[in-house]
């Protein structure tokens, strides 16, 4: 295979300093130039090989450049390329009738767009056709997007970037609180849900929530809690979003993270691994919610026959070698090696939280801006011994780990042993 011809990780940076914008930011002091993607595994211009641990943010779920998927996407490339939807073409309707097998409940209809972002833009457009209403309720620390809307609805402050945001959002406290249990937390969070639809709940068209927030540090809530908040919100006639962009396609250990919940929410949006890598993007509902988008609506990318042909390789690819099943089974293997890790260093993780292969560990230190470091420093160390780990969470001090689903034991067993060196000499260095 021929080698892509490198300039090198400094003149890389450079470039990235003179003509992106200034706002933008990449990983590591020392960031390698990453030139190559196979499986689990990620190359930089030097063929060092690093185990990913983050997928590209919860995307690469299938592994990179997957060989089954890829032939596929390069078969329909050669094929054809693109129509748009205002022409019949076989790969996007056989894509929404492949996500009707795989939804919840009696979500049939799909719109194909092409980000997250857009997703849940058209998600929460939906939703304000469908009940007449414009207001929204959202959970703090959660993340939903970069266009208005969803940046309006989105807690975490960092992305909240428009000083120009639509006010007609209501945040309520997420259900996790580090000082309480989930469950009281859960209450907590339902009783401000019940004051505010009892206020306003007639001026509300939906709410929308991560099932598992990704970027807010990895925060399952308790079990009951979206069962509860599907009860109160249909007394209100307020329409329940989930936001699977991040949790969906087996990365929980079930197909739709939903499902760990018993609840099936009026609108999914999806994206990121749908694709896995591919731009590809949705939000799904029923036939009668479906009907309200009653009004001339297309993307001239959405559901472009190279995307689509990719996304059924993907949902193939998922169901034949059992993803979802997989994050479970090794989704519990790395949470023990995380646990053990905790219980062998408790004053530097705080916490370790979340389910099947997306799980993170909170790190602490003598204060937020200690902790945040400490994070920096140990995703640094991970990376020069060849493992990639992300990191989110409202302090930035969250190492979170969502590798590709087609990790093996063998990997996951090192990474937490060379995670293991990594804490020690941090703290030998703490000590000193
Ligand atoms: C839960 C969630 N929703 C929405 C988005 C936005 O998706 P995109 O970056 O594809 O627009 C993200 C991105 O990280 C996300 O994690």
């Amino acid at each position: 295979m021929k080698q892509q011809e490198t300039i090198g990780r400094a003149a890389v940076a450079a470039k990235r300093k003179q003509y992106f914008y200034p706002c933008t930011a990449h990983f590591y002091r020392d960031a390698p130039q990453l030139v190559r993607g196979s499986m689990q595994f990620i190359y930089d211009e030097h063929g060092k090989r690093y185990t990913d641990f983050f997928a590209g943010v919860s995307v690469v779920a299938c592994g990179h450049c997957n060989p089954v998927i890829t032939a596929r996407t390069i078969e329909q490339l050669q094929q054809l390329q693109h129509t748009s939807t205002i022409y019949l073409t076989q790969p996007n309707v056989d894509l929404a009738e492949r996500l009707e097998e795989v939804l919840p409940g009696n979500l049939r209809r799909s719109f194909f767009v092409n980000s997250g972002s857009e997703a849940n833009e058209g998600a929460l457009l939906l939703a304000r056709m469908h009940t007449g209403r414009k207001g929204f309720i959202a959970l703090e620390s959660g993340l939903h997007g970069r266009t208005n809307l969803t940046m309006s609805v989105t807690g975490l402050q960092m992305w909240r970037t428009d000083n120009y945001l639509d006010e007609d959002v209501t945040f309520i406290e997420r259900p996790y609180h580090p000082e309480l249990t989930l469950e009281e937390a859960a209450a907590v969070s339902l009783k401000s849900l019940k004051r505010v639809l009892e206020e306003k709940g007639n001026t509300i068209a939906a709410m929308i929530v991560e099932p598992i927030q990704g970027n807010g540090g990895m925060i399952m809530p308790a079990l009951t809690y979206f069962r509860e908040v599907k009860t109160l919100l249909d007394q209100y006639g307020v329409l329940l979003i989930a936001d699977e962009i991040q949790t969906g396609y087996g990365r929980t250990g079930t197909m739709f993270a939903m499902e760990h919940f018993g609840v099936v929410p009026d609108i999914i949006s999806m994206a990121k691994a749908l694709g896995n890598g591919v731009p590809v993007a949705a939000f799904a509902t029923t036939d009668e919610i479906a009907a309200s988008l009653n009004r001339p609506s297309a993307s001239t990318f959405g559901g472009n026959p190279v995307s689509a042909a990719t996304a059924l390789a993907v949902l193939d690819y998922i169901r034949d070698e059992q993803l979802p099943e997989c994050a479970a089974e090794l989704g519990a293997r790395l949470k023990n090696g995380l646990l053990s890790l905790q219980q062998q260093f408790p004053g530097m993780i705080a916490d370790v939280r979340g389910t099947g292969l997306m799980l993170g560990a909170e790190l602490t230190a003598a204060d937020a801006a200690g902790a945040a470091e400490l994070t920096d420093a140990v995703l640094e160390e991970m990376k020069d011994r060849g493992y990639l780990i992300g990191k989110n969470g409202v302090g930035r001090n969250v190492l979170a780990f969502q590798p590709p689903l087609v990790v093996t034991a063998g990997d996951i067993d090192g990474m937490i042993a060379v995670l293991h060196e990594v804490l020690l000499q941090a703290s030998s260095e703490k000590e000193e």
